[in-house]
């Protein structure tokens, strides 16, 4: 893999002019990219192929991808949520948040973890993404919980597939982190979510 070099008017090594600051960061520093994404690193400690963790890595960024759009997503009801259920919803929005960055976290670096290059920012996130963004505006609260929804339904089905694709192909480090780490706390989610499109009247006709 080549190492990036800096520009020579960014090195640091230079002695200083008179009257120079010795101190001043030189924090313009520019430089070619040390891996592109969509590539892995072919000699790494562990026995995977490299042709096996590169499918592994595609897949898993697409599952990156969709996590943080569901991320990103509960974050924005949280702060738009209204109506009578404002303060529970308010607050377990957060927490499934909370508990997506977590998950976030955890799939990128298992794909940098097999050599790869996760995917990061919004923009790059949103070309890709099968759970495609809520409008900017504010909706009601069962269009929120759907739009959440069937972002979990995308993550869950992406989980299994992966997960069985992984033990095919011999990926045990990745079948275990898809299932254990993000298929069962997606899951657990989707139910705290899904009870609340549940048509329940406060008194029950005798
Ligand atoms: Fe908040």
């Amino acid at each position: 893999m080549a190492v990036a070099t800096l520009e020579k008017s960014q090195t640091s090594l230079e002695t200083p002019q008179k009257g120079q600051q010795q101190v001043a960061p030189h924090w313009h520093a520019q430089a070619k990219e040390i891996q592109k994404y969509g590539t892995c690193i072919a000699d790494m400690p562990h026995r995977l192929p490299v042709d096996v963790r590169e499918k592994m890595v595609a897949r898993l960024n697409q599952l990156l991808a969709d996590s943080i759009q569901i991320r990103d997503m509960y974050k924005k009801h949280h702060w738009q949520v209204s109506g009578p259920t404002f303060y529970q919803l308010h607050l377990l929005f957060d927490k499934h948040f909370e508990e997506q960055v977590e998950l976030v976290d955890t799939i990128a670096e298992r794909i940098q973890i097999l050599g790869g290059v996760s995917i990061a920012m919004g923009g790059d996130v949103a070309e890709i993404a099968q759970v495609k963004s809520p409008p900017r505006g504010r909706e009601e609260v069962p269009v929120q919980i759907s739009r959440l929804l069937e972002a979990h339904k995308i993550i869950m089905q992406d989980c299994h597939d992966i997960a069985e694709e992984a033990d095919k192909l011999g990926d045990d480090g990745t079948n275990d982190m898809v299932i254990s780490d993000i298929l069962r706390p997606n899951e657990l989610q989707s139910w705290f979510i899904n009870q609340h499109l549940v048509e329940m009247p406060l008194i029950l006709d005798k």
